[in-house]
């Protein structure tokens, strides 16, 4: 961010990057001049080439080096004098060069060049086994090669998209004067109730690990402790008659030694007969005292019950970090790893939640225009046409805000024109992304906010509205995603959340902790989840939510 504007003054030298060796692509190509103000300066630079060809009968050749500062390459321009050609012109080779920044001859399209006078380091390609060609790749194909991925022209971008809308995110909220809290990615509370969460448990490798100890020194038998057992009994006796004989302290000593020797034998041969292969069990089921934490966890699907805690002690906070979900959806929108940015605001009611869930993703919108134009021109041109003008319209345009109510009204009179849905619409349904972007894409054109939901869909913590049938739930609805954010007001009473809970079929005793909050101190409280993955989805136009997380999860597929 302050990188663009570094070298705004084209009479400003470039600036060396600190704690590497290098000048970053970005801050020659960034500038307005577009590095011609640099000419005659002499710079190191380092990066991957991403096309290479010898000219003029293998003379020199010209390399197009991307470092990842920014989406644009620098040409840079060897001559056969000063190193091979034929290992620096392959795709994917790493090359670390020092030369004259120059100006182009004129009809060209760059605006400086980089004319190399020493080569100070080549990590090579052999072309016949790099995976990644130059040709265009599809992003499902990238996928096999997520350790490579980040070399191409999307997956680069994506990633500095995603780190700005990570900066912009902690900006937003330390502005507002939120601390960030970090909550615990193991959990023993299952947040929304709904099951989906991967368990944590070393019993499995612990089992595994007595059953090969066991196949390679087997346990002893009952045989092997009875002989054990008539050894100890026979040294002891053996002690007792030295001692009734008055036998010299020295014999008495070493037949004591013996007789320990003999019980520690047995009692290590009786610990050993204990280990049995498989899961430990007690009363037909598995023996969690046992589990590492001594009793079941899990990963997290929310950090909102933790960070509850704190927001019901230093009131506005928030928690951003990754989250997991056992689903078994198979859907562009899914991950069993996603990252979640979770605000918890105390005396705040869900007008107040609305309110801050607009202004974030309004935020968000005009912080990618303001510093990541270059990564969102290159999204605009190779997937999605609209999504600048998405950008600008979130930023500019406020959000509708309907009922559920009134949500299913609109539905079902789209129905009755004739619109078609695969999913039934009628009161009580819990909406389907196929509803959710009829919503904010066909009929309003903008994000909308469907507030109130039925109580039946929603989880235990949600506010009971006065009607007894709804509860003070938000859902922010946007284009091309659908579900970006979902929040509520929290049920602060504790007589209504200690029945909801029940109502719901949960346990009470692992929430003892949760209704405390209420028992002692209560207060109004709400807050949301964004989807941070599905942010990203939104505002690269990019189709699939794999391809926004470095390292995606989903069912069947963890690489790395
Ligand atoms: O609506 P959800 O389930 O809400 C919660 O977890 C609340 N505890 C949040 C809170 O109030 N603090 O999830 C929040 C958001 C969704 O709107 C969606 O954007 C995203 O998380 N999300 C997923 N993103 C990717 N893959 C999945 N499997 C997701 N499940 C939810
Ligand atoms: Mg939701």
């Amino acid at each position: 961010m302050a990188l663009a504007t570094l070298n705004d003054d084209v009479s400003t030298p470039f600036v060396k990057a600190q704690f590497s060796d290098r000048v970053l692509i970005r801050t020659i190509l960034s500038r307005p001049d577009g590095g011609a103000g640099l000419a005659g300066q002499t710079v190191k630079v380092g990066g991957w080439v991403k096309t290479g060809r010898e000219q003029g009968k293998g003379s020199f050749a010209f390399l197009e080096l991307n470092d990842g500062s920014c989406p644009a390459n620098l040409q840079v321009i060897v001559d056969a004098a000063v190193a091979p050609l034929g290992q620096l012109v392959q795709t994917g080779t790493c090359v670390h060069v020092e030369g004259l920044l120059k100006v182009p001859p004129e009809g060209t399209k760059q605006r400086v060049e980089l004319r190399v006078e020493k080569v100070h380091h080549v990590g090579p390609v052999d072309p016949a086994k790099y995976p990644l060609p130059k040709t265009r790749l599809t992003l499902e194909f990238l996928r096999d090669f997520v350790h490579f991925r980040p070399r191409t022209n999307t997956i680069s971008a994506v990633a500095r998209i995603r780190n700005a809308l990570a900066y912009a995110t902690h900006t937003f909220f330390q502005n507002h004067s939120f601390l960030y809290i970090h909550t615990p990615i193991v959990t023993t509370s299952d947040c929304e109730g709904a099951g989906e969460m991967f368990q944590v448990t070393t019993l499995i490798s612990d089992a595994e690990k007595v059953e090969k100890e066991l196949i390679k020194n087997p346990p002893p038998s009952e045989a092997d402790i009875e002989a054990a057992k008539a050894l100890v009994k026979e040294k002891g006796e053996a002690v007792a008659q030295l001692k009734s004989a008055k036998a010299s302290k020295g014999e008495i000593t070493a037949s004591v030694a013996e007789l320990n020797k003999a019980k520690e034998n047995l009692s290590r041969l009786e610990e050993r007969s204990k280990l049995k292969p498989g899961i430990p069990q007690k009363d037909g089921k598995i023996d969690y005292s046992q589990d590492f934490f001594a009793r079941q966890a899990f990963l997290t699907v929310s950090g909102q019950l933790q960070v509850e805690t704190y927001a019901c002690a230093v009131s506005s906070v928030y928690t951003f970090g990754p989250t997991f979900r056992a689903e078994h959806s198979h859907t562009s929108r899914h991950l069993a790893e996603f990252w979640m940015v979770e605000p918890e605001i105390a005396f705040a009611d869900l007008k107040d939640d609305m309110n801050c869930a607009e202004a974030y993703v309004k935020f968000l919108c005009q912080w990618l225009l303001d510093n990541c134009i270059d990564d969102m021109e290159f999204m605009a041109k190779n997937f999605d046409k609209g999504c600048i003008d998405r950008l600008r319209m979130v930023a500019s345009t406020s959000f509708e805000r309907i009922s559920y109510t009134e949500a299913i009204k609109l539905l079902e009179e789209a129905v009755k024109k004739d619109k078609k849905f695969e999913n039934k619409v009628e009161w009580g349904i819990d909406l389907a992304s196929e509803h959710e972007r009829f919503l904010t894409e066909v009929l309003f054109k903008k994000p909308v906010i469907v507030h109130d939901y039925p109580k039946g869909i929603k989880a235990f913590y949600m506010r009971l509205n006065d009607d007894m049938k709804t509860v003070a739930a938000m859902d922010v609805l946007v284009p091309k995603v659908g579900e970006l954010i979902g929040g509520s007001q929290r049920e602060e009473r504790y007589e209504v959340i200690e029945k909801r809970i029940l109502e719901m079929g949960l346990p009470l005793e692992p929430y003892e902790w949760y209704l405390d909050l209420r028992r002692y101190g209560t207060v109004k409280h709400c807050g949301f989840g964004l989807g941070f993955e599905r942010m990203i989805l939104f505002a690269t136009g990019i189709d699939n939510i794999r391809d926004v997380i470095p390292f995606p999860r989903y069912p069947g597929r963890a690489d790395l």
